[in-house]
């Protein structure tokens, strides 16, 4: 029988002794996310049979789940994903826990450490993720920030190579929409796997220049402008998400509305885009604001396959972190 070697991408750490954490795009190498992809593309194509050499290669491990936001695809793929790999996951629902009273997140990263193997966070403010990982002697992977959404786009670049090669260098993607956390993410994904990224976003909505900075820095090919017909010509993928996202509540709705309006992906903005250009949005969307039903609905629409490849990249993030 053939052994497929563990999975050692570049840019693990010497010896082993830091944990892997999954923060953000900017934080790990090009290499070992391309590493992480390929390994999720050869999990998705073995089904749940092996992949890494082994049967159940995260046997006796356990992942732990913290949600300070509400949560639909993060938590399932991650506990699938954890459990078709052999380990198992606990949920700590932090309004339920000790952090809801006050328990800081130095303590609780030293306390969980030394119960289970990883820990993946969602939470609001990146200092809460960034404290997390400070203290933990485990891998913790960010499963959502105000400011990124790191395991969105390794399941989006995956969607994005199923359906334009693996080489990026010569793809258009366009965001139409607000520059939140998930269009963060899209322009350090632009700098990791050298697509051309077009942000159509409203001056008051734009991604933070500090991103795009470091982005040009990395050598990443970013357009911005207001303009969604002229920014959406020719595109190969068309990417959007909710005009209010989470954390956004007490924002005047009405407001952002109307500042997004122009930014909905329907019929006509398609069909400015490459005929055969897909549409991708993270989900939960919000049919009739940002995306019209015959876009999310129609042949050119990958999201539930981009939803599903959130259960396959996972598998390559926590394969990676737990070094598998
Ligand atoms: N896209 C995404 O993160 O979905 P959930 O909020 O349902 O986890």
């Amino acid at each position: 029988m053939t052994m497929t070697p563990s999975f050692q991408p570049a840019g693990a750490p010497p010896g082993g002794t830091s944990p892997r954490h999954f923060l953000d795009l900017d934080q790990v190498e090009t290499g070992t996310l391309t590493g992480i992809l390929d390994l999720s593309r050869r999990l998705k194509a073995a089904g749940n049979a092996n992949a890494l050499g082994q049967a159940r290669p995260l046997e006796g491990r356990v992942l732990a789940l913290i949600f300070e936001k509400n949560s639909t695809r993060t938590r399932v793929s991650f506990e699938v994903a954890m459990r078709q790999l052999g380990g198992d996951v606990l949920m700590l629902d932090a309004s339920q826990s000790q952090i809801d009273r006050g328990e800081t997140l130095a303590d609780t990263a030293r306390v969980l450490s030394r119960y289970v193997d990883a820990i993946m966070f969602r939470t609001k403010e990146p200092e809460r993720l960034a404290e997390l990982a400070a203290h933990a002697t485990v891998p913790v992977i960010n499963g959502l920030t105000n400011v990124a959404h790191p395991c969105q786009l390794m399941a989006d670049v995956l969607t994005l190579q199923e359906r334009k090669g693996s080489d990026l260098s010569r793809r258009v993607v366009t965001w139409s929409g607000d520059g939140n956390n998930v269009a963060t993410s899209w322009v350090k994904a632009a700098a990791r796997f050298g697509f051309e990224l077009r942000l159509a976003c409203p001056e008051e909505l734009r991604v933070d220049p500090e991103v795009i900075g470091w982005a040009r820095t990395s050598g990443a090919r970013v357009v911005e402008g207001v303009d969604p017909e002229m920014l959406v010509d020719g595109a190969d993928c068309v990417v959007t998400d909710a005009w209010v996202s989470m954390g956004d509540e007490e924002q005047e709705v009405a407001n952002r509305h109307n500042l997004l309006r122009r930014y909905q992906v329907n019929e006509a903005l398609m069909a400015r885009a490459a005929p055969d250009a897909v549409f991708m949005h993270c989900l939960p969307a919000h049919r009739g604001e940002e995306v019209t039903d015959a876009v999310i609905d129609g042949s050119q629409s990958a999201v539930w396959d981009e939803a599903e490849n959130r259960l396959h990249a996972q598998k390559g993030i926590l394969a990676w972190c737990l070094g598998a």
